[in-house]
């Protein structure tokens, strides 16, 4: 049966907003908010939001709104704020003066990536670039204002409904007889479509407030992960034209503006123990992923 939970889902035409609206829609009351068209909502926007929300009836706001183009950062510094510090502030204020909660996400980019081990959500954060900066601002701000919101930092998100890594380089081996990718940088990557099930007692039960680490388990470097995924596109029958990914150093991709931290990977103890789930490894979720999502490839 439905729950009875009002959840509002701003910035629901992103990768891992739209995920949680197609996994939670039968379950809970939800309302997707994308940023434009009929019912849109800018988050930078605060009169906007206000007025937004003092016409809507809800529990939780949940918020997959980010500027998330790491590079675009380092530019639209204003923006990044805005949208990354500012509007998850004002929502987290919203929320706290209508007795409801906020679930926010964050990211692994809040850490410097200098330790080797898994790092617990009480890891000091020192981020290295303006979209880290900005999105731990946006976490603290959150639970400055109340400490029954959760902030969920997840790191390399993929999912069927935005293009990530693992499409492109699928895409790419499809193509080109060469891919290459990144060997010295190292995460977890996370399935929008687990996080939605990994999330939802948050709705359903009244669970603790925090921030919380939330990826699949186990860890890779970028040409490990694109590895796993050409070695599964392979097994399914793809026409891949490369089969092997080849690694280049983080210090040679020109392109980057932003600099990034190399070894994030997030100890998901805590969001397990409280939410009592278990969550699997990036390659089940990855195979289980292109099996039936990834683009089809074109018969060989
Ligand atoms: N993707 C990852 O690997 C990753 C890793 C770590 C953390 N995260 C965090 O996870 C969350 C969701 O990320 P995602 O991967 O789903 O990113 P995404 O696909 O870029 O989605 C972000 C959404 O925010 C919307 N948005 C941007 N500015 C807005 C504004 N001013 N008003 C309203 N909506 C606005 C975007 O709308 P438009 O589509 O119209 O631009 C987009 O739909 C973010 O908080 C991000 O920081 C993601």
């Amino acid at each position: 049966m439905e729950n009875q939970q009002r959840v509002v889902v701003l910035g629901a035409g992103g990768r891992l907003a739209r995920s949680l609206v197609e996994a939670w829609s039968g379950r809970f009351r939800v309302r997707s908010v994308r940023r434009s068209g009929d019912g849109g909502l800018d988050v930078a926007d605060e009169r906007a939001v206000r007025r937004f929300f003092e016409e809507v009836d809800f529990d939780w706001i949940v918020n997959g709104t980010g500027l998330t183009n790491v590079d675009r950062c380092e530019t639209a510094r204003d923006e990044a704020l805005q949208v990354n510090a500012r509007a998850p502030a004002i929502l987290a204020d919203i929320a706290c003066r209508r007795k409801a909660r906020v679930l926010h996400f964050s990211t692994d980019y809040v850490f410097d990536g200098i330790e080797a081990g898994l790092l617990k959500e009480s890891d000091a954060a020192s981020p290295l670039g303006w979209y880290g900066e900005t999105k731990l601002r946006g976490e603290r701000a959150v639970m400055q204002r109340d400490a029954r919101h959760v902030v969920v930092r997840v790191s390399w998100v993929f999912g069927p409904h935005k293009s990530s890594f693992v499409d492109q380089i699928l895409a790419r081996a499809l193509r080109e007889e060469r891919v290459e990718a990144i060997e010295d940088k190292w995460s977890s990557p996370t399935s929008a479509e687990d996080a939605a099930s990994w999330l939802a007692p948050f709705l359903e039960r009244d669970l603790p407030g925090g921030v919380y680490h939330a990826c699949n388990a186990g860890w890779c470097s970028w040409r490990e992960y694109g590895q796993e995924a050409l070695d599964i596109a392979a097994a399914l029958g793809w026409p891949l034209r490369a089969r092997r990914v080849d690694g280049i150093p983080l210090a040679s991709v020109r392109s980057f503006v932003a600099p990034r931290p190399v070894r994030t990977i997030l100890d998901t103890t805590k969001l397990q123990s409280v939410a009592g789930v278990t969550l699997r490894t990036w390659q089940e979720a990855l195979q289980d992923y292109i099996a039936r999502h990834a683009p089809v490839p074109p018969a060989a």
